[in-house]
């Protein structure tokens, strides 16, 4: 008898993906809107909105922390916000589950609300790195303990006051940067970030629609505490970071020709466009807007053949979460390609360089690790069998793999896609790819 996992997918070579898609709506925006809008003097209407298990996970921890919030329908929410120190403090631990993100800004965001609360998560955010947000926090007099090694759950202890700071993340992380600033909110003075390298400015951005008084260029932020928050309303763009996949697909299926509608293109987060240009690849930018304060563009996407490049370091930053599908692209091109200066990718939801070298091993791709990058040889994929690692992206990169494989690809621990793009499979499957579930 064979027994199928129901967390499993099977993926094979397809023909060419065409037609139209938009995909769901941007994780960090909509993490952030639920964030600021609990905190505003209003109610807010956020539209777009992810239905992911992350920003879901978001949206519960207002709730329990005393914030009203309505789903309407799926993709929009309406938040009555409390204003910035009306949170209540709750009666359970916050369960962030998978999510990094929520986790970190949480955290910022909550250290000065002065109620004792508990942050924690799954089995992957539980062994994620934390001091990177903690130290900082508790430089401003936060008190926040951690678990041993500095991973969650974190237990964050009211405190009368926090003080601003004047700070330099040793790594380029916006949500090490967003914690610092939602901490500074409930700061006495002037808080600072100064970045070692850009990263997205979402949190800048969102304050200032929020009408919080900031000031922010590329690598700098700085505001006061002691304002409040107005409420408004958000219009949330497809997430650039999901389009990725299919961006890369339809690079790389000969004969693709794939419309992906909506798109956030804010340049903090589109490194993935500029890399792939740089290797021959086919993306145009249409009808370019700003919608609701975010610019957008629906993306042309035309298969081309990609050439191996050394990832200049300027990029990196900018396409941090894209480096599953990305390496998937580097496997397939003409020549190798070189990733350093990428360590950041071991402290993701996985060890994304180990569990994209071991993927790509296994479709017979010869791949060297170092401690920060890989070098990747392309060499045609066969069929072979995956492990996800629970990690969202690294399953819907390999499903994008497959595409092109000699072989069918099984792609086991799936279920972790619906905490950043639930119906990837059923998308995937109508633009021609060939991905169905297991089980
Ligand atoms: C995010 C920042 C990035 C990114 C994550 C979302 C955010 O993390 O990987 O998926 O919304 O601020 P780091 O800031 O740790 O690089």
């Amino acid at each position: 008898m064979t027994i199928t996992s129901p967390k499993s997918w099977i993926a094979g070579s397809s023909g060419p993906l065409t037609g139209e898609l938009t995909v769901p709506g941007d994780k960090s925006i909509s993490h952030r809107a639920i964030m600021l809008a609990a905190l505003a003097d209003g109610s807010s209407r956020i539209k777009g909105f992810l239905e992911g298990e992350d920003t879901r996970a978001t949206a519960a921890i207002f709730r329990q922390l005393g914030v009203r919030i309505e789903g309407p329908r799926p993709g929009v929410r309406i938040v009555h916000g409390v204003g910035i120190d009306g949170l209540r403090v709750p009666d359970a631990p916050l369960n962030c589950g998978n999510s990094g993100t929520a986790m970190r800004l949480l955290t910022g965001l909550l250290a000065g609300q002065r109620i004792d609360c508990m942050l924690a998560g799954d089995a992957s955010l539980t062994r994620r790195p934390m001091r990177r947000v903690v130290e900082p926090l508790a430089r401003m007099g936060a008190r926040i303990d951690t678990g041993s090694d500095g991973v969650p759950p974190l237990r964050i202890h009211a405190v009368p006051s926090l003080q601003g700071i004047d700070f330099t993340p040793p790594m380029a992380s916006a949500q090490v940067k967003s914690a610092v600033l939602l901490a500074g909110l409930r700061a006495r003075g002037t808080t600072c970030v100064h970045e070692p390298q850009p990263t997205r400015d979402y949190t800048e951005r969102m304050l200032a629609a929020f009408g919080w008084p900031i000031d922010f260029a590329p690598g700098h932020a700085r505001l006061d505490g002691g304002h409040r928050l107005r409420a408004t309303d958000v219009d949330v763009p497809a997430d650039f970071s999901s389009a990725a996949f299919f961006i890369v697909a339809a690079t790389l299926v000969p004969g693709s020709s794939l419309l992906l509608r909506r798109v956030g293109i804010n340049s903090r987060r589109v490194g993935l466009l500029h890399v792939l240009r740089q290797m021959g690849a086919d993306i145009e930018e249409q009808a370019v807007r700003v919608q609701g304060g975010e610019p957008v563009a629906d993306l042309r996407v035309r298969h081309a053949q990609l050439r191996g490049i050394d990832v200049p370091h300027a990029h990196i930053a900018d396409m941090i979460d894209e480096f599953p599908a990305f390496f998937v692209a580097a496997a397939c091109a003409e020549g190798s390609t070189v990733l350093t200066g990428a360590a950041e990718l071991r402290v993701k939801e996985s060890d994304r360089i180990a569990a994209m070298a071991t993927g790509l091993r296994a479709l017979g791709v010869a791949v060297e690790e170092s401690p920060d990058g890989a070098c990747i040889h392309p060499s045609p994929l066969q069929g072979g069998r995956i492990d996800s690692l629970g990690d969202h992206r690294i399953a819907m990169a390999f499903a994008v793999a497959a595409q092109c494989a000699n072989g069918a690809v099984r792609i086991d621990d799936v279920d972790n896609v619906a905490t950043s793009f639930p119906g990837f499979a059923e998308l995937a499957a109508s633009t021609g790819m060939q991905l169905r579930r297991l089980g």
